[in-house]
């Protein structure tokens, strides 16, 4: 088969509606230089049982195989003096060895200890207003109320588990966009990540704005003056809050390994948080580190990861310049580290009891709420931050990361099981590069 393939080849429509096999089969052909080998490779990735298949094809469209990612443990987490073993969904080698390392580390001394600062979720409703600000506020009252009322049957169920809509703000934005009016609405979801609930509400607000303002008499000639742009919760929570700290005094820092002593250590580690609470360039580097850890338990946990990130970045910068995410303290003579991060994730709805592996994930975390979720994502990001820089103020991450990466390079160019073994020994003192571990195997 000749497969020089035309650009017009290449685009198609009704691609949604090919079954599976359809669309492997164009796009192989179309897209692949040895169709049949890529039509059997990314076939090999389908669930073996059709049914679990399905559920993972439903979570997306115009799906084609599964893509895997591995799924490590990191253990030993001491977390208000309950232990852990933390799922993490992630690609990136030496991670969870690394999230794994500072969770020992600290088992030792005491462990993290979290708090949860707030729950509260929040969704917006985005209007325009061209009938009169006094009018407005005068009648918010009423309109507050009858938005309330009007949503009952999307709550009720929320309102029994102890949640549901705790307030109705309005804010006056006209000073910045002429007429703009917004509607800010805060929530508590308990264990729901909430936000389909929240969008429900919002837009039931939307309609039920629209018909207050047609049949309230102060306002009925004026239906024409409201215009409802979009209603839609923000992934800015940055009262869904939780803190994870730890501490120890200086003299039990030990010298973590290396030929630096307790003081010393403890310096250089505040200084590298200073460093990140001072520059957006480090800060930006330190924050990834931390969500290298957080990003891998909330994927592991069927959570929204990129939810998280947003908010997570949105508030590193909330006092105008963007920030580290961690802290570090010394006085008297007590270490101190923390992180404050906004955290809204579920462990009920969604993904979270879907996905086969994620629910696992939850039950290896034992059932937990989303507080205690909230407690063990925020740990897990302190700790990642934690290992990055012991390594990065002690020997720096090469030596590490290269080491856990040589499996990677090995397998790379094809490495049989004795050379993988044999090279793993030689490059224990030595520095791995990928032409080092290629000059290795071919002598
Ligand atoms: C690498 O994935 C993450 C680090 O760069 C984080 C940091 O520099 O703090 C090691």
């Amino acid at each position: 088969m000749d497969h020089k393939t035309t650009n017009e080849q290449k685009i198609i429509s009704g691609f949604s509606k090919l079954s599976k096999v359809g669309k492997l089969k164009w796009l192989a052909e179309n897209f692949f230089k040895d169709p049949q080998s890529t039509i059997e490779e990314l076939r090999s990735y389908w669930h073996s049982d059709d049914d679990q298949q399905k559920i993972l094809d439903g979570f997306s469209e115009n799906t084609i195989s599964n893509f895997p990612m591995p799924f490590g443990v990191a253990p030993n987490f001491l977390i208000d003096g309950k232990p852990y073993a933390v799922p993490m969904v992630i690609e990136e080698s030496s991670v969870v060895a690394a999230a794994s390392m500072a969770a020992k580390y600290w088992m030792s001394r005491g462990g993290f200890k979290t708090t949860i600062l707030g729950t509260i979720k929040i969704g917006q409703v985005h209007f325009k207003w061209f009938g009169g600000k006094e009018l407005l506020i005068k009648i918010f009252p009423q309109i507050k109320a009858d938005l309330i009322q009007e949503a009952k049957s999307i709550t009720s169920n929320m309102d029994k588990r102890g949640g549901g809509i705790l307030d109705i703000e309005l804010l006056d934005l006209t000073e910045k966009e002429d007429g703009l009016y917004q509607l800010r609405c805060s929530f508590e979801t308990c264990d729901s990540m909430g936000a389909n609930f929240i969008n429900s509400v919002l837009e039931q607000f939307g309609k039920s704005l629209q018909t207050f303002i047609f049949n309230h008499p102060s306002t009925s000639g004026q239906s024409n003056q409201l215009m409802v742009i979009m209603c839609i919760l923000s992934n800015f929570t940055p009262d869904c809050l939780v803190r994870a700290e730890v501490s120890c005094p200086i003299s039990e820092l030990g010298t973590m390994g290396f030929d630096l002593d307790a003081e010393a250590l403890a310096y250089k580690f505040w200084t590298a948080i200073r460093i990140a609470e001072i520059d957006p360039y480090r800060a930006t580097t330190h924050n990834k580190g931390i969500f290298n850890g957080i990003d891998a338990v909330v994927l592991a946990t069927g959570n929204d990861f990129r939810a998280i990130e947003a908010c997570g970045h949105a508030y590193a910068a909330k006092d105008g310049q963007y920030k580290s995410l961690s802290h570090c303290s010394i006085e008297d003579d007590v270490f101190r580290f923390w992180i404050d991060i906004p955290l809204a994730v579920g462990t009920v709805g969604g993904l979270t009891n879907l996905h086969p592996i994620a629910k696992k994930s939850l039950e290896l975390l034992g059932n937990p709420t989303a507080e205690e979720l909230m407690k063990v994502i925020a740990v897990t990001g302190l700790a990642q931050n934690f290992a990055a820089i012991r390594s990065l103020i002690t020997t720096g991450i090469q030596s590490g990361h290269m080491k856990m990466h040589l499996v990677n390079i090995l397998h790379q160019l094809k490495a049989r099981d004795n050379e993988i073994e044999n090279a793993v020994e030689h490059f224990s003192d030595k520095v791995v590069s990928f032409s080092a571990v290629r000059d290795f195997l071919e002598a």
